[in-house]
């Protein structure tokens, strides 16, 4: 970091000192980490923003400071001044960048006093993450975290000098709007002034960039702060920041590339070198390989598809789920397991919507399971074959309809993968379908959003259709996705028919975007990626919550200012709302 300037407070970052600042006069100031008494001298660790340095008492040569030290505790503030001094032979400490050297204190001054904390800022033990976000100022204190903070902001630099050398332009959009549809709840405010109506915050700036490059400005981008009430996990929060951008004039192949390079360069911050140009697989592809569209290709288990080799078998379970157009699909796994791993990962295959799960140890031509017994030899030698299944190991088979298939053995690939994950892999996803049947509802879904541009037929029934959609996968985390968009009014209305949305109320939601889409659009695409996953990603963190400065809970509440509180009744009066059931007190977290 640059030098400081000069104050009555520094003269220099403490952890920037080194062996050739040996002589000189430092003035440093922070936290106290750590105190250690040995006998008449007194040790403390200074922490500022740049590290640690050790601060030496001498009873003899400065008795003020040394007496004042002694009462020093972990997290007061001080300002320390003195002449830097090589470490003796035998304490230099190979662990600190400062640790060749330390501040013999000629002059101590007590900037602060800090209460005994809720635990302790120089250990990474664990600690509650309730406790740790409702102190989360002392949290980020933490070396860890502070590293997650400034990791984020070098991700994030590199984004804007990156996509500003390549002629983006970051364009703010509002964020007291119109409902944008993203699959997920709105959040909603309401207006005192236009009494009885609420502004949406965004789910992502889709429709204003589509807006922009219907304005003119060719390339945009924005580091987009998103709102989605839904269920918050790891990897999700009310509330996260996407790197959003979009192209006019451009194909799928165009906006690929201009990414490719852009993460190229942003992963390379974190320390993650890619080849370029990144793999890209088919959907189809990765539910037949993977079971999911967003795979941990890291885990070398996948799926086989073992259709032909039972098709027509005397096993009902398997001869007749295909008769009915169903599949059999099996996992090659791990070895000769007790009966109760097969009972337990026969159970979460029931959990995950599997009618059951046929289960085989490969024997010596023959195999060891409860279903041996109704398989022919030419069916066992076939399905070994196809799987390359030496003996000894262990075969886990699903018939089913195809989506089922691939959802089960997909999640149970991540239940047999013994070997550790190393190292990381990013790829695209391509070629999707357009939506997806919603058994629940009765109705299609899109599979990403409804101004993703489709091609195919479009007079075939929608489950046919495809879209000109990709996403980028990270280490088995949707890390970004995007599209090439409809730009004529007319296809637009052809997929709201298709979700349902008929003309009057596609005028009604979204007939700006129609109006727009008759002035003169250009053809155009996109992508967003989600800023906190990428700082995760990067910093091996589990969960997004470690890379966000002031993230919420599972249940989205913010411990550390209580947020969502009920509201002053004068100020509901105001707004012409009236609340209807009692506030709800806050259930426990599950984390
Ligand atoms: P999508 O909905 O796929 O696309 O979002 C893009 C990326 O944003 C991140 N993300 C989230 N991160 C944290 N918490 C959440 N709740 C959350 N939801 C999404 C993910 C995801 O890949 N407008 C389109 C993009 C486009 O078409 O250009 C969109 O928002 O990393
Ligand atoms: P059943 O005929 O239902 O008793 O099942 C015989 C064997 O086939 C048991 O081992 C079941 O676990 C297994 N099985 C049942 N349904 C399926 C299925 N859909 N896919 C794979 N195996 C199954």
């Amino acid at each position: 970091m640059k030098p400081p300037s000069p104050n009555r407070y520094r003269t220099h970052w403490a952890g920037e000192l080194r062996a050739g600042d040996v002589g000189a006069a430092v003035r440093v100031a922070g936290w106290v980490h750590r105190r250690r008494d040995h006998g008449g001298l007194i040790f403390v660790d200074v922490r500022d923003r740049t590290g640690l340095l050790q601060l030496v008492f001498r009873p003899e040569e400065a008795p003020d400071p040394h007496a004042r030290a002694g009462d020093l505790r972990a997290e007061d503030v001080i300002t320390a001044s003195g002449e830097l001094v090589r470490r003796e032979e035998g304490t230099v400490n190979p662990d600190l960048p400062t640790g060749e050297v330390e501040l013999v204190v000629c002059e101590l001054e007590q900037l602060a006093d800090a209460r005994t904390p809720p635990f302790q800022v120089d250990e990474d033990e664990p600690v509650g993450e309730e406790l740790r976000l409702r102190y989360r100022y002392l949290d980020l204190r933490k070396e860890r975290m502070k590293d997650n903070v400034i990791l984020r902001h070098d991700v994030v630099k590199a984004i804007r000098d990156h996509l500003s050398e390549e002629g983006f332009l970051e364009i703010e959009t509002p964020i007291m709007t119109r409902s944008t549809p993203e699959g997920a709840r709105d959040f909603l405010v309401p207006s005192r002034l236009v009494r009885g109506s609420w502004y949406a915050l965004p789910q992502s700036p889709q429709l204003f960039k589509q807006l922009l490059m219907i304005s003119g400005f060719e390339r945009y981008f924005q580091i987009a702060r998103c709102f989605r009430d839904e269920d918050f996990r790891a990897d999700r929060q009310p509330e996260f920041t996407q790197l959003d951008m979009e192209m006019a004039f451009v194909e799928e192949e165009d906006v690929i590339e201009t990414v490719d390079r852009l993460l190229q360069r942003v992963l390379a911050v974190g320390g993650v070198e890619v080849t370029l140009p990144l793999e890209r697989l088919t959907y189809d592809q990765a539910i037949l390989r993977y079971g999911s569209d967003r795979p941990d290709r890291r885990i070398g288990v996948e799926i086989v598809d073992l259709s032909d080799v039972f098709e027509g078998s005397d096993f009902k379970v398997f001869g007749g789920a295909i008769e009915s157009g169903g599949v059999v699909r099996a996992l090659k796994a791990g070895g000769d397991w007790p009966r109760s791993r097969f009972d337990a990962l026969t159970s979460r295959a029931q959990e995950l919507g599997a009618k059951g799960l046929a289960w085989a140890v490969v024997g010596d031509g023959r195999w060891r399971s409860p279903i041996a017994k109704f398989l022919s030899d030419k069916e066992i030698g076939g399905a070994t074959a196809r799987l390359g299944a030496r003996e000894g190991e262990a075969v886990l088979i699903v018939a089913d309809e195809p989506g089922v298939a691939a959802r089960v053995l997909g999640g149970l690939r991540a239940d047999v993968a013994e070997d550790a994950r190393r190292g990381h892999d990013v790829f695209w996803v391509v070629d999707f379908p357009m939506f997806e049947w919603n058994e629940e509802e009765g109705r299609w879904d899109p599979l990403h959003h409804p101004f993703t541009a489709p091609t195919g037929d479009l007079e075939a029934d929608p489950g046919e259709w495809r879209s000109r959609a990709y996403d980028v996968i990270f280490d088995g985390w949707e890390l970004g996705g995007g599209s090439i968009r409809i730009s004529t009014p007319e296809v637009q209305q052809k997929v709201f028919d298709a979700l349902g949305i008929g003309p009057d109320e596609a005028r009604e939601r979204f007939g700006f975007l129609l109006d727009a889409l008759t002035y003169g659009a250009p053809p155009h695409g996109g992508i967003a990626f989600g800023i906190d996953r990428m700082v995760a990603l990067l910093a091996g963190a589990g969960s997004i919550r470690d890379v966000i400065p002031f993230p919420k809970t599972a249940s989205g509440i913010d411990p550390l200012t209580g947020a969502p509180t009920p509201a002053d009744p004068r100020q509901l009066k105001e707004l012409g709302v009236r609340v209807e059931e009692a506030p709800a007190t806050p259930r426990n977290d599950r984390w």
